[in-house]
């Protein structure tokens, strides 16, 4: 069985990154075939200064290892060292009805949150889909709000089929990931770079420690108890924590005489504890080393899409 999953090198990552994506698609590692692919093409939707695109893809790239990729037992690549993967989205292309887009909800969220109309952000979900069809993936591990995307995906599959040959692209099971939950933010909404309301794990020890003094709390005095089910701060806390230490911290909410700028403190002082060997383990990272993971998880992708590509081409009458 082949998994791959996919990420925007768009933004610094968050806690809610780590625990809906960093932490599960890692854990996954070495069960089966795993492609884990940095999607610098579909960034560039978003992404439009050049310097902060190849920071972003970079980081990203020592982010996965310091979180313990480990590439003896995964493939991780830039989407774009395969060229492959455009090729394929425009053939797809041209067998997409324009409707199956145009009830995509991705491209008018975005719109509305202010971005840019541009026309890769409408194609977006054939570039997916071209990604997800090149490397014949059987499963797509993604979080709730990239399910439609897997089922754009197979609708585009089916089409491409239909009108060349019944099993030339294989359609992906979506794997939804529903045991993971929403993290909230430090304002309680869903944590997010789009909402600037983020805990990054490898930023600078200042800011994180901004963050966590920031996070939003009600007005419930130091001695009277807390209801740590209703708190953001025991909510991230938790996260990091095993069962009885978890049930513990409810405890010292519900006894009282905990104020929230302690329990701050305390949830500071855990996230440093945990990310510390990983903080530790990515300054150690050389540049060099990091980008012969790449090289060779991109080398490796690309006899996969190589083969699919040509099927492909044959198929439509290119070759
Ligand atoms: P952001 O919302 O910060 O822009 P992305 O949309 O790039 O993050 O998400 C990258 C991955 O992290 C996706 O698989 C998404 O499901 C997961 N993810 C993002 N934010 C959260 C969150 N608050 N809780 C759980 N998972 C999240
Ligand atoms: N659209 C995905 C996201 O924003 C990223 C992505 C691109 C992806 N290509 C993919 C995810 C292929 C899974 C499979 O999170």
């Amino acid at each position: 069985m082949r998994i791959l999953t996919g990420i925007q090198p768009s933004g610094t990552p968050h806690l809610g990154n780590y625990f809906g994506y960093f932490k599960q698609n890692i854990d996954l590692l070495g069960e089966e075939e795993n492609l884990l692919m940095i999607a610098d093409l579909h960034a560039l939707t978003t992404v439009h200064n050049a310097q902060e695109l190849r920071t972003f893809r970079q980081e990203l790239s020592k982010d996965f290892l310091a979180c313990g990729f480990d590439p003896s037992r995964g493939t991780l690549f830039f989407q774009s060292y395969v060229p492959e993967h455009t090729e394929l989205s425009w053939i797809l292309s041209c067998s997409t009805p324009m409707g199956l887009l145009e009830r995509a909800v991705s491209y008018k969220d975005k719109v509305q949150q202010g971005l840019e109309a541009n026309v890769g952000l409408f194609t977006y979900p054939v570039l997916q889909a071209a990604d997800i069809l090149i490397y014949d993936a059987d499963v797509v591990p993604v979080g709730k709000d990239q399910k439609q995307h897997i089922e754009i995906a197979r609708d585009i599959a089916q089409k491409f089929n239909h009108r060349y040959g019944s099993d030339l692209l294989s359609a992906p099971e979506p794997r939804i990931v529903e045991n993971v939950a929403v993290i909230p933010g430090t304002d309680g909404q869903k944590m997010s770079k789009s909402y600037g309301n983020t805990i990054p794990m490898f930023g600078e020890e200042k800011v994180i420690k901004k963050a966590i003094m920031g996070i939003v709390t009600d007005s419930t005095t130091m001695e009277e108890p807390k209801n740590p089910e209703n708190c953001v701060v025991y909510a991230l806390h938790s996260l990091l924590l095993d069962e009885s230490e978890k049930n513990a911290l409810a405890d010292r909410y519900r006894a009282g005489g905990l104020g929230y700028g302690d329990a701050k403190k305390l949830f500071f002082e855990a996230f440093m504890d945990y990310f510390g060997p990983l903080r530790e383990r990515r300054s150690n990272l050389k540049e060099k080393d990091v980008q012969d993971v790449i090289l060779q998880g991109s080398a490796r992708a690309r006899a996969i899409a190589g083969a699919t590509i040509e099927r492909v081409r044959t198929a439509v009458g290119l070759r």
